[in-house]
């Protein structure tokens, strides 16, 4: 099985990403650290805590991340993801407590440990993953690749250029860019084709676990913000899962290798993700950037990761 630290802000499709790392058998999820993003750092980390107690693994090493970004204040997506951060369902309240130590020494002790590389999954800001490049450059070595979700090559979902993640702290994602480790990106290209239909969420509320039902309740809710007419979109994208799935089954995937860079000063484009397609500019390949996926096939797999819960 890969294995994995998953650095998170659920956030209703980090919930799922973190769903999928559990139950999946080709993922052995180390550790989690949750990441200030789409609600504070206090309400992700309490997030993390009580999504792993419905999934039944307490005994997962789970770490808070930084409380804000490097250089700006903390932008919160309440309009996403709700007061909670995780708005539309009951959760069990956490059944363990999150280590003393912060997250990014959770990334080092883990990677300390294992044998062999770890695949860095991040689905919320880079920040942690940004300050734990920047104080254990010594550990880069033992890390495999950088699976994230963020970015776009074409349009933004925040500003009209700029992804959420990317947006949050774009100094940070400079940092985790150009940090030389290989990275695969989910931006929007993709994610927006990853969409679950209102067909699919009946589908997971009637396998019927606790799980599957919880699921089912938060996609209702995510589904609110997606529902509006501008976006056009018949179901609801779940972004971050898709970082999961090409782990556990590449193949869904349509990708290509290219230079990815970040424009951090633009007045209308900071925090813009640059993928030099055309390859003009001669810089090297750091990225594997998923364009597009079967969606299908997609929503198969969570579909069978929720049965691992029956
Ligand atoms: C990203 O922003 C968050 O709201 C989601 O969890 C996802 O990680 C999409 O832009
Ligand atoms: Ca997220």
């Amino acid at each position: 099985a890969k294995k994995i630290i998953l650095d998170c802000d659920p956030g209703h499709d980090d919930a799922i990403a973190l769903m999928m790392a559990v139950a999946s058998p080709a993922i052995e999820l180390l550790a989690v650290t949750a990441s200030a993003g789409n609600q504070t750092p206090q309400k992700t980390l309490n997030n993390v805590l009580r999504i792993l107690t419905l999934l039944g693994r307490t005994d997962i090493p789970v770490a808070s991340g930084n409380q804000k970004p490097l250089m700006q204040d903390l932008q919160i997506a309440a309009n996403v993801h709700g007061e909670t951060g995780l708005d539309g369902t009951e959760l069990p309240e956490p059944g363990f407590a999150a280590q003393s130590i912060p997250a990014v020494e959770l990334i080092a002790q883990t990677l300390r440990a294992s044998t062999t590389p770890v695949t860095l999954v991040v689905t919320g800001p880079m920040t942690n993953a940004a300050l734990f490049l920047a104080v254990h450059p010594e550990l880069k070595a033992k890390i495999e690749q950088i699976v994230f979700m963020g970015g776009a090559m074409g349009l933004g979902n925040w500003t009209p250029q700029v992804e959420f993640n990317m947006f949050v702290d774009p100094e940070a994602a400079k940092m985790v860019i150009d940090s030389g480790i290989p990275l695969v990106m989910a931006g929007l290209d993709v994610t927006h084709k990853a969409q679950i239909l209102p067909t699919d969420v009946t589908a997971f509320r009637a396998i019927g676990n606790p799980v599957a039902k919880a699921i089912a309740d938060l996609l209702n809710f995510y589904h609110i913000y997606y529902s509006q007419a501008k976006w056009g979109f018949k179901g609801t994208p779940v972004h971050d899962p898709c970082t999961l799935a090409w782990l556990i089954a590449p193949s869904l995937f349509e990708t290509v290798k290219r230079n990815l860079d970040i424009e951090t000063t633009g007045q209308l484009t900071r925090g813009e993700t640059i993928v030099d397609y055309y390859e003009l500019t001669g810089k090297p390949v750091n990225a594997e950037i998923m364009l597009d996926l079967d969606r299908e096939k997609f929503v198969a797999l969570i579909t069978q990761c929720l049965h691992t819960f029956d």
